[in-house]
C-alpha cells in the first residue's frame, strides 16, 4: 500500500495544536454565553471577545501551518470519494469554527453599538447558534471516521492520536 508523506506521524507542532484546540475549544464551549443579559457584565463581555480573538488569530496561525506543512495521512489509493469527504468535513470545521467566533464577534459588536435586542441581533445570535450544532455534527462525524480508519488500521488514527495506537 503507498503510504501518505506522514502517515507514519504528523510533526509534533501539529498535534500539539490538534490537541490544544480541541481543549480549547471544549473550553470555549463550557463557558459560552447562555443568556444574552450577561453581556451586560463589563468584566465578562471584555473576556469573552478577548477569548474570541485570540481563538481566531490562533485558528489563522494553525490553517496556515497546517496547509503548508502537513499532508493528510489518508492513503493514496483510498476511493477518491472519501479523499473528497474528508477534506470536505476538514475544511467545513475550519470554516464553521472561524463562523463561530465571527458571528459571535458581531453579537459583541452589534451590543457595543448599543444593538441589544431586535430582529437583527436575534437573527445573528440564531446564525451563531446554527453554525456551532452544524459544526458539533462536522465534529462527530470526524470523530466516527477517526474509529473507523482505527478499525482499518491504514495509520491514520495513529498519524494524530497519541492512545490506542495501532501496532506496526
Ligand atoms: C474539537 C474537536 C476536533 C476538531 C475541530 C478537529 C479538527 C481536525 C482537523 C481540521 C484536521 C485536519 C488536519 C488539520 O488541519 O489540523 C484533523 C485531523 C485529524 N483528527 Fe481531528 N479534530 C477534533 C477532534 C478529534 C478527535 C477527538 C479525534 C480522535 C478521536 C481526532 C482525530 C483526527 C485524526 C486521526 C486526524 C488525521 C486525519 C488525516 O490525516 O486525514 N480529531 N482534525
Ligand atoms: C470561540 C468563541 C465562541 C464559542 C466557542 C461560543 C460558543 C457558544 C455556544 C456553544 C453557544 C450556545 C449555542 C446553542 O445554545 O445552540 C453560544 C451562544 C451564544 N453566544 Fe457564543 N461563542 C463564542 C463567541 C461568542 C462571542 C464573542 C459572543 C459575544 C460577545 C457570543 C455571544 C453568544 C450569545 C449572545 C449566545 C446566545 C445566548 C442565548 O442563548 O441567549 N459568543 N455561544
Amino acid at each position: 500500500m503507498s503510504l501518505g508523506k506522514n502517515s507514519a506521524n504528523y510533526s509534533k507542532t501539529a498535534k500539539l495544536i490538534h490537541w490544544g484546540f480541541v481543549i480549547l475549544f471544549v473550553y470555549g464551549i463550557a463557558k459560552q454565553v447562555d443568556d444574552i443579559n450577561q453581556l451586560e457584565d463589563v468584566m465578562f463581555f471584555r473576556f469573552e471577545i478577548i477569548f474570541a480573538i485570540i481563538f481566531f488569530i490562533l485558528l489563522i496561525i494553525r490553517f496556515i501551518y497546517m496547509k503548508k506543512t502537513q499532508k493528510t495521512s489518508i492513503p493514496d489509493d483510498t476511493p477518491k470519494l472519501q479523499k473528497i469527504a474528508s477534506k470536505f468535513v476538514h475544511n467545513g470545521m475550519y470554516i464553521l469554527l472561524a463562523g463561530t467566533v465571527l458571528s459571535g464577534l458581531l453579537i459583541g459588536l452589534l451590543f457595543w453599538l448599543g444593538i441589544k435586542e431586535g430582529y437583527f441581533l436575534d437573527f445573528i445570535v440564531n446564525v451563531h447558534e446554527l453554525i456551532i450544532n452544524l459544526l458539533y455534527w462536522f465534529i462527530g462525524i470526524h470523530i466516527i471516521a477517526a474509529i473507523y480508519h482505527r478499525l482499518k488500521k491504514d495509520g491514520v488514527w495513529s498519524s494524530m492520536v497519541p492512545f490506542l495506537k495501532e501496532k506496526k
